[in-house]
């Protein structure tokens, strides 16, 4: 038990303590908490509430006097500085302040290629139909006149799931997919993901983006292919583009072309095509002498490549903040 002539003196430290307290205390939380420390149930004046009984009587009520006395006027300390944090936080919210800008994702630069192409052929009276990522052989290749050992498999070596399925290295297959469940005429294109064993480097990634387009009917043309493909591109490229087509070889069309835009000066393939295969019609029984088609494919990431001049196509793979957030 502490001497009554220290009483006085202690009472006086604790009381710069709790001043230093208050002063620094920013929240009623903490107010709370100083509240407890000096006043609660295990505070320090509590305790010295509690030795009161213990002291001779004569010291009984002076001592009782001093503690009450400093009770009082620490209570009131403690309300004081309450009351003030209370009004500086009513002060401080200021409800015609603009809220705090929260930042919102947008579409992915490969999103909004793909969507700006499909709006195109959409509109051209195209349906939109997806096919799966893992594909029977048979659709990816054989069904589309690329036999097991004809060599333009090498030019899309493939992630393999059993010696039947594998990852598709295009969409081509959905051409098969679509012209086996439904009756002609039919003018789709269907967008997705392809893969390819190949190196990740500038130009090559091993996962990207295709659009396929098929169109078929009675006596359909290459020139309904090339007007088709040319308003296309003036619509994404812009009206003045130039648009060149060169023969070349692909085993699921004859005659097949490739495509290329003058850009910057400079011409670029931007796509393949051709006349459905009578092989194609064939392996999903159609008759070639009755139907005619014309079919398509281009590489989403090219076109976003060189629409918005994105030197290499990792750019896109690699999730970097700070080349996203360019594309709102
Ligand atoms: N499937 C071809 C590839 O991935 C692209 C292609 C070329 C698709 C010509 C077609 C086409 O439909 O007619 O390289």
């Amino acid at each position: 038990m502490r001497p009554i002539h220290e009483l006085q003196p202690w009472l006086e430290d604790e009381e710069n303590r709790l001043r230093s307290r208050l002063r620094e205390a920013q929240t009623l939380q903490e107010i709370q908490e100083i509240r407890a420390a000096f006043l609660g149930k295990k505070g320090v004046l509590t305790a010295e509430l509690k030795t009161l009984r213990a002291r001779p009587p004569e010291e009984r009520k002076e001592a009782g006097r001093v503690l009450n006395q400093y009770k009082a006027r620490w209570e009131q300390l403690i309300g004081e500085r309450r009351s003030q944090l209370e009004a500086q936080a009513a002060s401080s919210f200021d409800p015609t302040l603009p809220g705090r800008p929260y930042r919102l994702g947008h579409d992915h630069p490969l999103w909004l290629t793909l969507e700006e192409i499909l709006d195109i052929f959409v509109g051209m009276g195209f349906e939109e139909v997806v096919g799966p990522l893992v594909e029977w052989e048979r659709y990816n290749f054989e069904a589309l006149n690329i036999p097991r050992h004809h060599p333009a498999r090498d030019m899309q070596s493939s992630f393999f799931i059993t010696d039947r399925m594998l990852l598709r290295t295009h969409t081509s297959p959905v051409q098969i997919r679509v012209m086996e469940s439904r009756k002609p005429p039919l003018r789709v294109v269907s967008p997705g993901r392809v893969f390819r064993v190949d190196e990740f480097d500038p130009t090559h990634a091993p996962a990207f983006f295709q659009m396929e387009g098929l169109y078929v009917d009675r006596e359909v043309s290459f020139a309904h292919l090339k007007g088709t493909l040319v308003r296309f591109l003036q619509r994404f490229f812009g009206e003045n583009v130039e648009v060149r087509f060169l023969p070349s070889y692909f085993p699921f069309t004859e005659p097949s072309a490739e495509v290329a835009i003058r850009w910057k000066g400079e011409w670029l393939e931007v796509l393949g095509c051709g006349m459905v295969h009578p092989h194609v019609f064939e392996a999903v029984g159609l008759d070639p002498e009755r139907w005619t088609g014309y079919a398509f494919g281009l590489g989403i990431d090219r076109f976003a490549m060189i629409r918005y001049g994105i030197p290499d196509i990792r750019l896109f793979y690699q999730g970097d903040l700070r080349f996203l957030r360019q594309f709102r």
